[in-house]
């Protein structure tokens, strides 16, 4: 093909993709659409739950209650139960009081337990993947693929190492470090409480979690699976609650290590709380990660690479792909197709096997989203509401959506909006790409799209972010570190080097 021809092919696939999408018309019915492919699988739900302290379920000490919401129907599907600092305090002393135990079992045993756990997240995977999407908003697709068979894995990953310590620290003998606090967001429910608990179960401590408030049920329902596989008591003690509860495991005198996944905001709250004390920490905060699509790169890979970067989960995700570089020789092209296959992703029912994006996790999330959509507009970037789906009538819903004209300075650009929205600017050379990629407080993660192995190899290495994507983007792996630079946090999780967080050496 000459290059006039390659360019007219070009054109005109551009001019086809521009054309209105037109529909197929039936003698019965006006369009095609999906039927509904409704989740059959039940997922069994208690009107009201208590702490999980010592191996048991129990009444808050506070005897107060929150209602957990599907966000989907805005119904109340539980009462969950709200610990107060007596609570927590019970729960700390319980884990407290099985950690000389469950130090000195032979890490052969301790193995056992964390297997039995992975295979009884496996075994009871459907369920967990229903609940998952009731409770949290997340599609089933997601659920059910990429956030269970994940949790399970970490717990595979983690008991492999149990016994095998001493090879992770040549030449050291890894120690517990007794009680840890762990608190997580409400993104990746049960994924997070399996990233918390594996490591530090394999390195023999002592867990108290504490889940997000919105999304509790997951975590309530591992409880049911640890006493299930006969988990030692005491040795993860889970307490629900929302922002006070967190606070006062942190300030535990006897927690002697906390972990926290979040807001950056209150990541920074954490640490300041931490530093006049000798408590370890490891902070996985926010991201406002750039995604760098080159000239060279393979387009059409390149747009799911953008999709599953910032529309995966509803743009919750901290590592989400929301700052996209487009070379500019073909910023027209990627946004025809982008355009394009925004127009096919089907927003509504998480229980929908057919959902790409579900329900937004809160109200107050939406909330946090339309001040973002306000504040692009309002700085003048131009907003891309290319998606029509139609939304359900009650629930939290915010169809996917882009801006371009977007600058540099926008807030759209700078802050983290944690929702189905992406910033589209351009770059021209690789050295400008790199200089705005990193012109950022965060430093989480980034995607590179390129055809030339060199380039990415060269760009992967100077951009400064704890995970770089080549080609791809949201892969996760428990074998593969995950964590942050700067505003993002320190400390990583995954792999060998997640491990050392929860060693004393
Ligand atoms: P958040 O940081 O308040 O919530 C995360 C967890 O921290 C929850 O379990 C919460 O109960 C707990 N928490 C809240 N205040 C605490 C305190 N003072 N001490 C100890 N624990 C505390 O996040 P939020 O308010 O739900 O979301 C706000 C924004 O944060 C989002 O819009 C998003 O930008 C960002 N975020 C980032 C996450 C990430 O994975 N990096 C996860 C969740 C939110
Ligand atoms: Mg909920």
């Amino acid at each position: 093909m000459t290059p006039e021809q390659q360019t007219r092919g070009r054109e005109r696939e551009l001019a086809e993709l521009s054309t209105p999408v037109t529909h197929v018309v039936s003698p019965q019915r006006s369009v095609w659409d999906y039927s509904p492919a409704p989740e059959t699988t039940k997922a069994a739900i208690a009107d009201r739950y208590g702490l999980f302290i010592n191996g048991d379920f129990v009444t808050p000490r506070s005897r107060k209650h929150f209602a957990s919401i599907n966000p989907a129907t805005e119904e109340t599907i539980s009462e969950i139960a709200e610990a107060n600092a007596d609570d927590v305090d019970a729960a700390v002393k319980a884990a407290k009081a099985a950690a000389p135990r469950w130090a000195k079992i032979d890490p052969r045993e301790r193995a056992k337990y964390i297997f039995r756990i992975a295979r009884r997240i496996q075994e009871r995977s459907r369920e967990l993947a229903v609940l998952e999407s009731t409770d949290g908003g997340k599609p089933i697709a997601e659920s059910r693929d990429i956030d269970i068979p994940l949790a399970a894995q970490h717990f595979f990953y983690h008991a492999g190492w149990a016994d095998k310590l001493r090879f992770a620290f040549a030449g050291a003998q890894p120690k517990p470090i007794g009680v840890c606090g762990q608190i997580i967001p409400w993104n990746f429910p049960l994924l997070m409480a399996a990233w918390k608990l594996a490591p530090a179960l394999a390195c023999g401590n002592t867990c108290v979690l504490k889940p997000a408030e919105t999304t509790s049920l997951t975590a309530l329902r591992l409880a049911e699976i640890l006493q299930e596989i006969d988990l030692p008591p005491g040795v993860v003690n889970i307490i629900t609650g929302a922002g006070a509860t967190g606070a006062a495991l942190v300030n535990h005198p006897h927690v002697r290590k906390i972990a926290f996944t979040g807001s950056t905001e209150v990541g920074k709250i954490i640490a300041k709380a931490c530093a006049s004390t000798d408590k370890r920490l490891t902070l996985e905060l926010g991201g406002k990660s750039p995604n760098i699509i080159f000239d060279d790169a393979s387009i059409d890979q390149a747009i799911e690479g953008i999709i599953q970067g910032i529309y995966f989960n509803q743009g919750h995700v901290c590592c989400a792909g929301s700052r996209l570089f487009v070379q500019e020789s073909i910023l027209d092209e990627v946004i025809a197709k982008l355009t394009h296959r925004m127009k096919a992703l089907r927003v509504g029912d998480p229980l929908d096997k057919n959902t790409d994006i579900g329900a937004i996790n809160s109200k107050a999330q939406l909330a946090t989203i339309h001040r973002f959509l306000e504040a692009g507009s309002g700085e003048g970037a131009q907003l891309h509401e290319v998606n029509t789906s139609t939304l359900p009538n009650r629930g939290y819903w915010c169809r996917p959506c882009f801006f371009t004209n977007v600058q540099p300075s926008h807030t759209i650009a700078r802050e983290e909006i944690f929702g189905p929205v992406l910033s589209v600017m351009s770059f021209r050379t690789p050295e400008e790409a790199l200089l705005r990629a990193n012109n950022t407080p965060y430093g989480l993660a980034a995607g590179v799209w390129s055809d030339k192995g060199s380039k990415i190899f060269d760009i992967a290495r100077k951009l400064k972010a704890g995970v770089v994507w080549c080609n791809t983007y949201n892969r996760f792996d428990a074998a593969s570190p995950f964590g942050g630079f700067k505003e993002s946090g320190f400390g990583r999780e995954g792999g060998l080097q997640g491990l050392k967080a929860y060693v004393e050496l």
